[in-house]
C-alpha cells in the first residue's frame, strides 16, 4: 500500500508532563551540554548541566569537550561561546533572546566613538555583539572588570563600554577616569533606591546584595557590589539571615537552592506591580523551547568567520588574565 507522506500525523511535542525526561533523553542521545544563565527560569537551572555568570559560562563552553553546546541565556553569550568554540554547534532556545545593554551600542556608533579618542585602550563588556567585540583590545565581566583594568597602568587612556553604571563602579574603585560609553541595562537601571531603603527599614539585619549595573547610588548603599556569583557566594558565606538582592529575579533560585535557611528579597522596581526586576529577553527561552531546539538542532548561533576571529582575542585575552 503506498503511504502518502503528508497524511501522515506530525511528531507531536510530549506533553508537559515528560518535557524534562525529553530534554534529558534528548541531550544524552545527541551528545549536548547545556549550560544556563542564573537569570533563565529555574525549571531550566535545574535542567542544566553547568550554571553560572557570564565569565563561568565562557570558562566552561572554552573547555568543553561536546558536539553541541545549548546556551540558555540571551543571544551574547551563544556568540561567545561560538567565537570560543568554532567548531561545535552553538543553541540558543530562543534567538529572540536579545539584550537592552547590547542594544545600547550599535557597532558602528562606537566604532566613531573609538575613532573620536585616539590612543584609547578599548575595555568592553562581555555584554556586547561580536561586532563590538572586535573592536575591543580586552573584554571583561562584572566578575574580573576591577581585575583587568588594574592590569593596565594607572595612566593608560581607556574607553570602557558599554554601561556606564559598570563603568562609573570601576573608575570609583580603580581611582580612575575611563571615558564611558553611555549604555545600560533596562532591568538593573529599574531598581528603586526609596522602597530598597524602605525595606532596610522593615529588615534591619538584611544585607543589600547590588549587582555593578544598578545605578550608583545603589552601589553605595550596598553591602555587597558583585557579579551574579560573586552576590550568591557572598549569600552563602555571610552570617547574615536575610538578602535584598538588587539584580535580576532570577539568581533567586539558586540563592534560595544553596541557602534553604535564609531568606532571599527581591529588590523593587520604581514601578509598582510591574516585573520590571524580570529580564524580558532571558525569560524568552522556555522548557518547550529548550526541548525543540534538542530535537531540531536549532536555532543555531552564527557568527561571521571574520568578525569571529578579531573577537576571539579579547575575550581569549580576558579569559587568560581572569
Ligand atoms: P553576570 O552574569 O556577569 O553577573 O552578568 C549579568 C548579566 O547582565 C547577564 O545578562
Ligand atoms: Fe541584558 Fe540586562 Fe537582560 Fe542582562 S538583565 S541580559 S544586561 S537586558
Amino acid at each position: 500500500m503506498k503511504v502518502d507522506e503528508n497524511s501522515q500525523p506530525q511528531a507531536q511535542s510530549p506533553s508537559p508532563r515528560n518535557l524534562k525526561e525529553e530534554i534529558i533523553r534528548l541531550k544524552k542521545e545527541k551528545g549536548a551540554v547545556i549550560l544556563a544563565h542564573y537569570y533563565q527560569k529555574g525549571e531550566i537551572q535545574d535542567l542544566a548541566d553547568y550554571i553560572g555568570d557570564s565569565l563561568a559560562l565562557a570558562q566552561i563552553a572554552q573547555k568543553l569537550d561536546a558536539k553541541i553546546i545549548v546556551m540558555c541565556g540571551v543571544h551574547f553569550m551563544g556568540e561567545t561561546a561560538k567565537i570560543l568554540c568554532a567548531d561545535k554547534k552553538v543553541l540558543v532556545p530562543d534567538l529572540e533572546a536579545g539584550c537592552s545593554l547590547a542594544d545600547s551600542c550599535p557597532a558602528d556608533d562606537f566604532a566613531k566613538f573609538i575613532k573620536a579618542h585616539p590612543g584609547h585602550t578599548v575595555i568592553s563588556y562581555v555584554n556586547t555583539s561580536a561586532q563590538v567585540k572586535a573592536l575591543t583590545d580586552v573584554l571583561v565581566t562584572s566578575s574580573n572588570a576591577e581585575k583587568i583594568v588594574e592590569t593596565f597602568p594607572k595612566e593608560e587612556k581607556i574607553i570602557f563600554g558599554p554601561d556606564r553604571n559598570l563603568g562609573t563602579y570601576i573608575n570609583s574603585k580603580t581611582g580612575r577616569n575611563m571615558v564611558l560609553w553611555d549604555g545600560a541595562c533596562h532591568v538593573h537601571e529599574k531598581f528603586s533606591i526609596e522602597k530598597i531603603i524602605e525595606l532596610k527599614k522593615e529588615h534591619p539585619g538584611a544585607k543589600v546584595l547590588v549587582h555593578p549595573e544598578c545605578k550608583q547610588p545603589l552601589h553605595i548603599l550596598a553591602d555587597k557590589v558583585g557579579s551574579t556569583a560573586a552576590l550568591l557566594s557572598f549569600a552563602q558565606k555571610s552570617d547574615a539571615q536575610e538578602f535584598i538582592v538588587a539584580t535580576e529575579s532570577g539568581i533567586l533560585h539558586e540563592m534560595q537552592k544553596k541557602c534553604p535557611e535564609k531568606n532571599f528579597i527581591p529588590a523593587p522596581p520604581d514601578e509598582a506591580g510591574c516585573a520590571c526586576n524580570e529580564c524580558s529577553y532571558m525569560k524568552l527561552n522556555t522548557l518547550e523551547k529548550l526541548y525543540r531546539c534538542l530535537l531540531d538542532e536549532a536555532p543555531e548561533v552564527h557568527v561571521d568567520a571574520d568578525i569571529a576571529e578579531k573577537a576571539k582575542r579579547p575575550i581569549e585575552r580576558m579569559l587568560s588574565l581572569s
